[in-house]
């Protein structure tokens, strides 16, 4: 067995404007390092946190990355096999792109896959999203299961963990605009109606459908016409500075469709063409000057294959 592995688990963009708390995909980067080793006693460790400014714990039990992997070694009965963790934060957090589920994803899958269990992805899926809940105190997997699994992933039912992996049309390429602000996950959760109108569910419900439908069949016609949120990013936008004037903007760009990316305040647009994000990408970055807020950028396409070894 090697005495050290590293993986990588990374980012990703949840709700995709019509599917709040039921769909999310997996981004190329950003994303984090997770480094699993032998240990000298009895019991996992978390040895080092890097890129997180001293704002993450070193308790195993109070760390997403920790306590993902502390679930699965409780499974197997091994919570004595001597092991270490190094976390490497490689993004935000605070983001909207899923930070705290993607240090989940690293610390189960590093673990999973030092151990050689023969445990699949979907199987250790469940300890993952627990990893998460730790952070912002709710359990769903619209990001987590992207992280993990990789592609457009579609979430039945949260409680069961019933996902899908939709398949992604060629040619789908995402800018990433993260503006240099923070919205804390449980914050931007607690403002949200516990209502929804019926007329709302009845759109909403028809767009997320024609969506799939869209995903299923490269129709990118219809993709554009669906990637709607009439629920959620009303009830949002105002944390964002600027977000309907880079939607407008991204709008009349090309782009597929424009949202709030997961709780904020990033926010993502979906293109035809990496060109198309590019020239969304700056655009965006010099309307969000205007609040003096700085920006980051990723354009990438959606990651498939989701956490990996390397
Ligand atoms: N679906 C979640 C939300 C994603 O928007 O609150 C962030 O954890």
């Amino acid at each position: 067995m090697a005495k050290a592995i590293k993986v990588f688990a990374p980012a990703s963009v949840a709700n995709v404007a019509v599917g709040f708390d039921i769909l999310g995909f997996a981004l190329d980067k950003p994303g984090d390092e997770i480094i699993i080793r032998e240990g000298s006693k009895p019991g996992l460790v978390i040895t080092e946190i890097t890129g997180a400014k001293g704002k993450l714990p070193m308790d195993v039990l109070k760390n997403t990355a920790g306590y993902s992997a502390h679930r699965l070694l409780e499974k197997l009965g091994a919570l004595d096999v001597p092991l270490e963790m190094e976390i490497h934060k490689k993004m935000p957090f605070g983001s909207g792109l899923g930070s705290s589920a993607a240090s989940a994803v690293g610390g189960v899958f590093g673990v999973n896959e030092f151990l050689k269990t023969g445990l699949s992805k979907y199987d250790i899926l469940r300890f993952a999203v627990e990893g998460e809940e730790i952070a912002d105190g709710a359990f769903h997997a619209d990001n987590v299961a992207p992280s993990l699994l990789g592609g457009m992933v579609l979430i039945r039912d949260n409680e069961s963990l019933d996902v899908k992996k939709l398949p992604i049309p060629k040619g789908l390429f995402v800018c990433v605009i993260y503006p240099h602000i923070e919205v804390l996950t449980r914050e931007s959760r607690g403002i949200l109606k516990k209502e929804v109108s019926f007329k709302s569910t009845i759109s909403q419900t028809g767009n997320l459908a024609a969506f799939v439908a869209g995903m299923f069949t490269s129709d990118f016609d219809l993709i554009g016409r669906s990637l709607k949120d009439e629920i959620v990013e009303p009830q949002r936008a105002h944390l964002i500075p600027n977000f309907y004037d880079v939607k407008e903007m991204a709008l009349k760009e090309g782009a597929l469709g424009f949202s709030i990316s997961g709780a904020g305040p990033s926010m993502f647009a979906m293109c035809t063409d990496s060109l198309m994000a590019d020239t969304i990408g700056a655009k965006a970055a010099e309307i969000m000057k205007t609040s003096k807020i700085k920006t980051d950028l990723f354009v990438s396409g959606i990651n498939l294959e989701g956490a990996y070894r390397f």
